[in-house]
């Protein structure tokens, strides 16, 4: 069988999935089977909780909002060849249950400003639950990002992002771009270093990394407890006969709904859209990319990996990312972003599209400096155009 499920069952998927993205997870054991598995080490008690309105952006901008306990803002733990604390795991969960304690919550300081760049954050955490971090390990700051049209890029075919690569800069642009080649030998396009590659394995790692519950592709029902967290890996535990916390059918149903989030609209082409064509933003803000199967993602990212340079690299590699490398932030919907008040970059450390740009080094260094010699109008006009994606 090769056609697709009837639509109506599809619907029914959809209706699951959106109530599994905003299902309100409880401690176990609790009476409410279904709905109990969370942590003992969490973040937050639902997907929605970060993605606010089935999906949206986090509204968290750096230097105005205190980031211990802002919804939507992630700390992750690596080294620079991107291996976990061995204490902490992968990522900051400020909460525990069933006397394991939270591990502590994010902080950030600012360096003195310096050759004319905004002031760089440094991130730290404070509090610590469980001693010391490693002195490899690095605090790597994300912000959660807008949902709309992700099923798009998961339908953005393998050959379309294959041809935009160009690691050793052939073409002599100064863009380069890697394809995030994952040690399981696909292709990660999801996240802010692209280090998964399918909205499956996705929210299997949100489960995992966020909740603390467990599925069919991360069975441990400890999450992301380490073994050195030992009231975390004793506690109560959802999962009942080897069963994960997360039922297939509620993963099933939560891939259809992420399919289905409806994608930004498309732009009108404005002088705007010329000159950011002409200065290189093009070059890794892709317009426009081919699906499988027909249609195209009006995206603005080649979902490769770049150099971005010294100012965005935090220390901590993952997946395929060195530390210095970052997947090209989709652009669209970024309208949405900037009406909420969210701020720009992977650590929400921009207030708007120019400062977005003051950030990008590394491969990008020539599109920003072409961006700076703009004549005013035409940078305004190009500024405009990406604020209203
Ligand atoms: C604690 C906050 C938090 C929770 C809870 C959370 N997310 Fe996320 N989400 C994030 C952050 C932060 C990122 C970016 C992660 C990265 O860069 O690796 C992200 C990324 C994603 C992406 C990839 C987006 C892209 O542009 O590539 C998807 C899809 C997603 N989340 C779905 C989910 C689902 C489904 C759930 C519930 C199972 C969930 N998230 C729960 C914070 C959260
Ligand atoms: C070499 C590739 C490259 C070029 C060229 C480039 N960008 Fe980017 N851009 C990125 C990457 C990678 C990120 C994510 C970096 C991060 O968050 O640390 C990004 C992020 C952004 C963001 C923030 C998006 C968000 O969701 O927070 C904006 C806005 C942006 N770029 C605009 C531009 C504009 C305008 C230009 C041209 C002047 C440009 N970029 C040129 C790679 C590039």
């Amino acid at each position: 069988m090769t056609c697709a499920a009837p639509a109506a069952a599809r619907d029914l998927d959809v209706a699951i999935g959106k109530a599994t993205f905003d299902r309100l997870w409880v401690q176990a054991p609790a009476s409410t089977k279904s709905a109990d598995g969370l942590g003992p080490l969490y973040a937050a008690r639902s997907c929605a909780s970060c993605h606010a309105g089935s999906g949206g952006r986090t509204t968290f901008r750096l230097g105005r909002d205190d980031p211990a306990g802002h919804p939507g803002l992630v700390i992750r733990f690596g080294d620079a060849s991107g291996t976990p604390d061995p204490t902490y795991g992968a990522q900051l969960q400020p909460a525990g249950l069933s006397g394991a304690a939270g591990e502590g919550r994010a902080a950030v300081r600012f360096d003195p400003a310096a050759h004319g760049m905004p002031p760089r954050p440094r991130w730290s955490v404070e509090d610590l639950g469980y001693g010391a971090l490693s002195a490899e390990t690095h605090a790597s700051p994300r912000v959660a990002p807008s949902l709309a049209g992700i099923g798009l890029l998961a339908r953005v075919s393998e050959a379309e992002i294959l041809k935009r690569e160009d690691p050793d800069d052939r073409n002599g642009d100064g863009v380069s771009g890697r394809v995030a080649r994952l040690a399981s030998g696909e292709i990660g396009r999801f996240g802010w270093k692209a280090s998964e590659p399918t909205l499956h394995a996705q929210a299997a790692a949100a489960f995992a990394l966020d909740l603390g519950l467990s599925s069919d592709l991360r069975p441990d029902p400890a999450g992301d407890c380490t073994d050195a967290q030992t009231a975390c890996r004793f506690a109560p535990q959802g999962s009942q006969d080897g069963e994960p916390e997360v039922a297939p059918a509620l993963m099933a149903g939560l891939v259809a709904f992420l399919e289905r989030r409806p994608a930004p609209p498309a732009p009108a082409t404005t002088r705007g859209a010329k000159t950011f064509a002409a200065v290189g933003c093009a070059a890794c803000h892709a317009p426009s990319l081919a699906l499988d199967g027909g249609g195209e993602a009006r995206a603005f990212t080649d979902l490769l990996l770049h150099d971005m340079g010294e100012d965005l690299d935090d220390g901590a590699g993952e997946g395929a990312a060195t530390s210095r490398e970052w997947r090209t932030a989709p652009l669209w919907g970024l309208s949405r972003a900037l009406a909420q008040g969210s701020g720009l970059m992977h650590d929400a450390r921009a207030g708007d599209v120019a400062e977005a740009v003051r950030w990008h080094g590394g491969e990008a260094s020539g599109a920003r400096s072409r961006f700076d010699a703009l004549p005013k109008g035409e940078r305004d006009a190009l500024v405009a155009y990406v604020s209203g994606l």
